[in-house]
């Protein structure tokens, strides 16, 4: 294994051309504009596949797009191991604050990334991080050092909701039979900090619509005497917040998760800096539900945030209207025992109740999904952890991330496996924003981790 280093400086070149041309396909699954580009995204990845050692590859049918399987057995008697990720990315948007075309990668150095990063859309999020595991197979199939059985699992649907992976999953038990699952879809503290994300959050996300009158009506003529939908659902939406910025549903926190003392004292070891924090996003004070740090309200805490918000005039100049319908889009992250379908029902009958007379209001819930927490007490965390020692020389930290993956804990429900959630992404990575990157260190580190992963996980089974 200790060949990975050299194998790694030989060919990080080709390693890097080969993610760019992935990272050159606008694979967005949110815009249907660019459905036939997502598609040759999946031939692209299972060409990967072939090519690094796969002697299965297929382009698995679904009621939406394809998942990419993989795999290669070198012995049933030996362990399994399934990768997870995903080839879909989020829609570019906002275009005009890209400081480079977000399908055209271009290598930067910034402060964080003093070797450079590959600045893209789906850099981080999930393509290079995804394709790390492509070419740690390469490395241990050329090397002949695989020491256990391989599937790839890769989706084109997981930046919007995974609805099809969820069906794959369900009719496809024994072909997805395996004894870990292994996952860089998140992050890490910081390139001199290695760390092993423990929990993900779960999600809930609803859209709602207020409707007042039939018809945009004239502001003079009818402003004071009929209800203005926005300004009745901004009102509904203030009032969901309370004292102590607590969401005021009733029974939202009744099933909560709560960490004990000893619990949170260990969070607080990772290192963080409120003055970095606050420096990095230009804010002067941080916001958030009473008693809880910083870390504390961005992982183990349920939240609820409006994604957007529309309705009438947004035009050039001043148009005097009330217009007869608002909307908005709502999300709410769930922690430990919060199940999100409960939660989707404790909203939307909250919602309805709190609209004055005079008004309609209509929710419909959007995907959403349960949250997950990874038990470190395990042989694969364990593994996780000597992996990380190996590569960087140092003992990475858990910790709980704020994201959601929802199909893990569907994993779980279905196939009865955990899943170790070994990122090496950094949270200024702008994933989901403009300007996107990955850093060349990262995506090399995680190149050389993953092997090691299979070694120990392996070795000490
Ligand atoms: N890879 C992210 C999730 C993530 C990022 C978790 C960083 C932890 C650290 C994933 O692609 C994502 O964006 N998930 C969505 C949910 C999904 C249902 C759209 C999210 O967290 O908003
Ligand atoms: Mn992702
Ligand atoms: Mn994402």
């Amino acid at each position: 294994m200790d060949s990975v280093k050299n194998y790694i400086n030989e060919n990080k070149d080709r390693f890097i051309a080969e993610l760019i041309e992935l990272l050159k396909m606008p694979s967005i699954s949110a815009d249907a504009a660019y459905s036939q580009d997502v598609l040759n995204t999946a031939d692209a990845v299972k060409n990967a596949l072939e090519k690094a050692g796969c002697d299965k590859v297929e382009i698995c049918e679904t009621p939406g797009y394809p998942i990419v399987y993989g795999e290669k057995t070198i012995d049933p008697a030996l362990p399994t191991v399934l990768v997870y990720g995903h080839y879909d990315v989020q829609p570019a948007d906002p275009i005009e604050l890209w400081e480079s075309d977000p399908f055209e990668p271009v290598i930067k150095k910034t402060d964080i990334h003093p070797d450079g990063a590959i600045f893209a859309r789906g850099a981080c999020d999930d393509k290079g991080q995804m394709f790390m595991h492509v070419k740690a197979l390469e490395y241990m199939v050329k090397n002949n050092v695989l020491p256990c059985n391989v599937k790839f699992m890769i989706e084109g649907e997981e930046e919007v909701g995974s609805e099809s992976l969820s069906w794959f999953v369900k009719r496809n038990h024994e072909k997805l039979k395996n004894d870990i699952i292994l996952i860089s879809d998140t992050g890490m503290l910081a390139n001199d900090t290695p760390s092993i994300t423990t929990g993900l959050r779960g999600l809930s996300y609803v859209e709602v619509e207020v409707t007042s009158a039939n018809r945009d009506l004239h502001s003079g003529l009818y402003g004071g005497a009929v209800a203005n939908p926005i300004n009745v659902l901004t009102k509904m939406i203030a009032s969901l917040h309370g004292e102590n910025n607590r969401v005021t549903i009733p029974h939202f926190y009744d099933k909560v998760e709560e960490l004990s003392q000893a619990e949170r004292d260990e969070m607080a070891k990772a290192p963080f800096s409120l003055e970095a924090y606050k420096k990095a996003l230009d804010i002067d004070e941080v916001y958030g539900e009473k008693g809880y740090t910083t870390t504390e309200r961005a992982s183990i805490r349920p939240t609820l945030d409006v994604n957007g918000i529309w309705g009438g005039y947004t035009g050039q100049g001043a148009k005097t209207v009330i217009p007869s319908k608002a909307y908005a889009k709502i999300s709410m992250r769930l922690v430990p025992n919060q199940d999100n379908r409960e939660i989707t029902e404790l909203f939307t009958k909250h919602f309805e109740s709190i609209a004055p007379a005079g008004v309609r209001v209509k929710v419909t819930p959007h995907h959403g999904g349960q949250g997950y927490v990874t038990p470190t007490d395990t042989p694969a965390y364990q593994a996780a952890v000597k992996a990380c020692q190996a590569s960087f020389g140092k003992e990475p930290i858990p910790v709980r991330s704020g994201g959601s993956i929802p199909i893990v804990a569907l994993f779980e429900e279905e196939l009865g496996s955990k899943s170790i959630l070994l990122g090496f992404g950094l949270d200024s990575d702008a994933i989901h924003s403009p300007n996107e990157h990955y850093g060349i260190f990262n995506f090399l580190k995680g190149i050389e981790t993953i092997p090691w992963f299979y070694h120990y996980f392996v070795n000490n089974k």
